[in-house]
C-alpha cells in the first residue's frame, strides 16, 4: 500500500527507514520530510497541519496509511477530520483522536486522567489568572523545588522548575497575569517535585490492546553534565539498564494496563504511540507526563530495535488486531547521538554543508534538520543529524557512534560527549 508519513525530523526519518523495509509497503511520501527521507521515499513540501492540502495528497497518490509523527496535527484533530470526511474514513491513520491527544496538548486534563485512574503521578493543583492567589497560597504548602507548568503546548519550554519560593511566585504570576507562554499558560499546573531518576516507556495501542516497546531514556540539556538549556534532545539509549524485570512488571500493571484501560472504559479513540514520561522515584514509577507520539530522538533507538515489520503492527492497530502479534525485540542496545547547529537552543545559522555522511559505516545516519540545495546536503534546522549504533552494553554503543561523528562535519557543529554519564 502506499503510505505517508507528516513531519520533518529523525523521527520521521526513522519512521521512513522502518517502512521502506517492509513488503507492505509500494510507495512511501513524507511530508515535509527533509535530506534523509528524500533519499528513500517521495517529499512533499505541505505542512503537517494543512489538512486540506494533506487530503487531496491523500486522494491522488491513493494512500492508505498516514502515520503521524509530531504532536501538532494531532492536538488539531488530524484524526478525526480523516474520520468524518467520506473519502478519507477508510485511510488508516496511526495517531490518537483529539480527545485522546489532549493528554499530552493539556496537562491538566492528563493529571485528572492519571487521578481518575489511580495511575501513580506527583500531587498537583491547577490555576488561572483569577486563582493566582491561590497559586500562591499552594506553594507555601510545598517544598522546593517547585515544579511550574504550563497546560497547553509551550514547544517543550513550558515546564519551571524553581528552587526560591518567591521566584516561583513570580513565575506563576509571570505565566497566569503575563502569558509569558502566551495561550499554553493561561491555566498553570503546580505540583510536587520528585526526586528521581528519569526514563520514558512507549506503548503502541489499538485502543484495546497494546504492545509495549523498549524503553529510552533522552538527554534534554544542552550542556554536558546534564547542564544549561532544554533542547528537543541530545541523543538516547535504549534500554534503560535500570529498567529490569521487577521494575518493568510495576510499569505495566500500575501505569500501562490502567492507562490503555482508562482510555477504553472513557470511549476515547486511541490508536497509535503513548510516550510515557517516568520517574523512578525509590523503587517505584510516577508518571511525569504523557505524550501522544514517539519522542525525538528516542525513535531513533526504539524502532531501530524492533524486528517485527512496522507496517505490520500499524495495520494491527488499524484493525484493533494487535493482540494477535508478539513484537520481537533486538536484545543489542542502541544509541543515538545528536549533532546540533552551533547556538541551538538560542539562535543559529542554516544552510551550512554537511559533509561525510557516506563515510560512516558502523551506524545508522537519521537526518534531522537537513535538506538537499542543489546536489548538497545543508543543515536546515537546531538538530541536524543523530548517529545511532548497536552493541552488546550501551557504552560500546556510544563509542561506535562517537567515532562515527568524528567522519561529518558542517560548520559549527555541536554534540553531547557524555551521553550515559549517569547511568
Ligand atoms: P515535561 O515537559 O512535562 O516533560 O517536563 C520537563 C521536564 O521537567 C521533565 O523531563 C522532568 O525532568 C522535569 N519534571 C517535570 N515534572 C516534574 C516533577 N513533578 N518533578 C521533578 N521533575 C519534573
Ligand atoms: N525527546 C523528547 C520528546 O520528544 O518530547
Amino acid at each position: 500500500m502506499n503510505i505517508l508519513v507528516l513531519g520533518s525530523g529523525g523521527r520521521e526519518h526513522t519512521f521512513a527507514y522502518k517502512i521502506v523495509q517492509s513488503s507492505l509497503c509500494k510507495k512511501l511520501f513524507v511530508a515535509p520530510g527533509n535530506a534523509g527521507t528524500a533519499k528513500i521515499a517521495t517529499n512533499v513540501a505541505i505542512s503537517v497541519t494543512d489538512f486540506a492540502a494533506i487530503k487531496e495528497l491523500v486522494i491522488n497518490e491513493k494512500i492508505e496509511m498516514v502515520v503521524v509523527g509530531p504532536e501538532d496535527p494531532l492536538v488539531q484533530g488530524i484524526t478525526d477530520f480523516f474520520a468524518g470526511d467520506n473519502d478519507l474514513k477508510n485511510v488508516a491513520v496511526i495517531g490518537p483522536s483529539q480527545e485522546g491527544a489532549r493528554l499530552e496538548g493539556s496537562k491538566e486534563y492528563a493529571k485528572e486522567f492519571l487521578f481518575r485512574h489511580n495511575i501513580p503521578t506527583a500531587s498537583y493543583q491547577s490555576f488561572t489568572e483569577s486563582t493566582v492567589n491561590e497559586g500562591k497560597q499552594f506553594l507555601e504548602t510545598l517544598n522546593a523545588p517547585y515544579v511550574l507548568k504550563a497546560d497547553g503546548l509551550a514547544a517543550g519550554k513550558g515546564v519551571l522548575i524553581l528552587q526560591d519560593i518567591e521566584e516561583a511566585k513570580t513565575e506563576l504570576e509571570n505565566m497566569l497575569t503575563n502569558k509569558k507562554f502566551g495561550s499554553a499558560s493561561e491555566k498553570v499546573v503546580v505540583e510536587e517535585f520528585l526526586d528521581g531518576i528519569e526514563l520514558s516507556v512507549f506503548v503502541l495501542t489499538d485502543g484495546k490492546n497494546y504492545v509495549t516497546l523498549p524503553t529510552a531514556k533522552d538527554y534534554k540539556r544542552i550542556g554536558e553534565g546534564d547542564k544549561g538549556l532544554n533542547t528537543g534532545g541530545m541523543g538516547a539509549i535504549s534500554p534503560v539498564p535500570f529498567a529490569d524485570d521487577d521494575f518493568m512488571n510495576k510499569i505495566e500493571e500500575q501505569i500501562i494496563k490502567p492507562t490503555v484501560q482508562g482510555l477504553a472504559r472513557e470511549d476515547i479513540d486511541y490508536k497509535g504511540f503513548i510516550f510515557i514520561g517516568l520517574i523512578k522515584v525509590g523503587d517505584d514509577p510516577k508518571v511525569i507526563e504523557y505524550n501522544v507520539r514517539m519522542g525525538d530522538p528516542e525513535t531513533e533507538v526504539v524502532l531501530p530495535r524492533v524486528k517485527t515489520d512496522l507496517v505490520s503492527l500499524f495495520k494491527h492497530v488499524s484493525d484493533q488486531t494487535l493482540n494477535e502479534i508478539n513484537i520481537e525485540i533486538d536484545p543489542r542496545s542502541a544509541t543515538t547521538v545528536m549533532t546540533v547547529s552551533g547556538g541551538y537552543p538560542e539562535a543559529y545559522e542554516k544552510g551550512k554543508e554537511i559533509t561525510g555522511i557516506e563515510l560512516i559505516s558502523d551506524s545508522i545516519v537519521f537526518h534531522a534538520g537537513t535538506k538537499m540545495e542543489h546536489d548538497k546536503i545543508v543543515t536546515n534546522g537546531g538538530r541536524v543529524i543523530a548517529v545511532t549504533s548497536f552493541d552488546d552494553d550501551f557504552r560500546k554503543a556510544l563509542v561506535k557512534s562517537y567515532n562515527s561523528i568524528e567522519k561529518l562535519y558542517f560548520d559549527k557543529m555541536y554534540y553531547r560527549k557524555d551521553l550515559g554519564f549517569d547511568l
